[in-house]
């Protein structure tokens, strides 16, 4: 071989790339596959419930205090790795720009993932996250109500009628096969829950109607989700029926006294609940309507080292703050499986290294 060749060769292999997705290619590599997204995320729970997560606690940017992310928004960092065989890591970074909708027509969150190698720490690939934190966020719930829920479960009410109500949606109705009947949305915008009904009424083949208030969509409901941007309380916990079970993925839904009418509450991790210090379940046991020895996590819960739903009258309350394991192992799916469609665009870190 030619000197000149050699030296060729020496110079690509020091070539670094990673693969970029755009939700366009997220969605052809099966972003939208739900049963999908469930797997990757009662993984997520297991690796967490059995420790085999690092997951440092998220940095949040925001303009004033914790009430000012529903109204001028916040920037988080969410950061982990996953053990097992996964073995991967990552990170989402995620705006939220409460005003978009309404200002420029376009969605509040928007989101970008990388995932590494954590071996020699070099880009896996960059992509669009906002497809993988809303998939995820409603697998979360759909993974809570498969252990927390009466299994018997068929009716549903949802509070909200934005992104996050329709991947809780998915997931539920994915866990519960062809065993919900009748879903109940009511959302401040009356025009959105129409249409919102009508949407998902099409895509889950549930009858899904609106309802003309909160309390009307959460009574007799066997399942309640609360995913709002409210900046005030609203949920009266005497609404909910006996045995009911509750997704709060938001923040402001229920006030902490209301928590007393919960025999059991769950989160995702109770630690990263206390640094965020904004979620119900973290300013109930602050205000000591609720003590922590009854705020379990549900990784313990998948793991089996803590029990779920005891018995069918228990009023349950699941409150995840969103863990970052939960993105990166909905983007790995995401990314193996668009590796091995030949799905998105292969882009150089470095052909050569500058510095050595
Ligand atoms: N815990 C998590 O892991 C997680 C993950 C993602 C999003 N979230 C949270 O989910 C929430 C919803 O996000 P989204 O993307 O669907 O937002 P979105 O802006 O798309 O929709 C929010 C909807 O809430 C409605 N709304 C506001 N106040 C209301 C009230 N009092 N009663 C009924 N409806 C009301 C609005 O009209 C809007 O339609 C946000 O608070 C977000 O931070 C949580």
């Amino acid at each position: 071989m030619a000197v000149s060749q050699q030296l060729e060769k020496t110079e690509q292999s020091k070539r670094v790339g990673f693969i970029y997705l755009s939700q366009e290619d997220c969605i052809r590599a099966g972003g939208l596959d739900m049963d999908g997204t469930l797997e990757a995320i009662q993984k997520s729970f297991e690796l967490h419930g059995r420790k085999e997560v690092i997951q440092p606690s998220k940095p949040v940017i925001r303009w004033g205090g914790p009430e000012t992310e529903e109204t001028r928004g916040r920037i988080m960092t969410m950061p982990s790795y996953l053990g097992g065989d996964l073995d991967v890591a990552g990170m989402k970074w995620i705006p939220s720009m409460p005003e978009n909708p309404k200002k420029i027509g376009q969605p509040r969150a928007s989101a970008i993932i990388i995932l590494s190698d954590p071996h020699n720490g070099f880009p896996l690939a960059i992509l669009d996250g906002t497809i993988v934190s809303a998939m995820r966020t409603g697998a979360a719930t759909g993974i809570a109500a498969k252990y927390l829920a009466n299994p018997n479960s068929r009716t549903v009410g949802i509070i909200g009628a934005g992104v996050q109500s329709r991947t809780q949606l998915m997931a539920v109705t994915s866990v519960f096969k062809n065993q919900i009947e009748q879903i109940k949305v009511f959302d401040l915008n009356e025009e959105k829950t129409k249409q919102f009904a009508k949407e998902m009424q099409g895509e889950l083949n549930v009858s899904v109607i609106p309802a003309s208030s909160a309390e009307k969509a959460i009574r007799d409901s066997d399942i309640v989700i609360t995913a709002t941007m409210s900046t005030f309380p609203y949920v009266n916990g005497e609404w909910l029926k006996e045995g009911a079970f509750h997704s709060e993925i938001s923040f402001w839904d229920t006030a902490p006294q209301e928590l007393v009418h919960y025999e059991k509450v769950v989160v995702d991790d109770f630690e990263h609940v206390k640094h965020h210090g904004v979620d119900v379940s973290y300013r109930a046991v602050r205000d000591g309507f609720i003590d922590e020895s009854n705020v379990f996590n549900l990784g313990d819960i998948v793991v089996g080292k803590v029990a779920g739903r005891e018995h069918a009258k228990q009023k349950i309350l699941f409150n995840p703050i969103g863990m970052s394991i939960h993105d990166v192992s909905e983007a790995f799916r995401v990314y193996n499986r668009a590796k091995s469609l030949g799905i998105g665009q292969d882009l150089p870190l470095w052909e050569h290294p500058h510095w050595l």
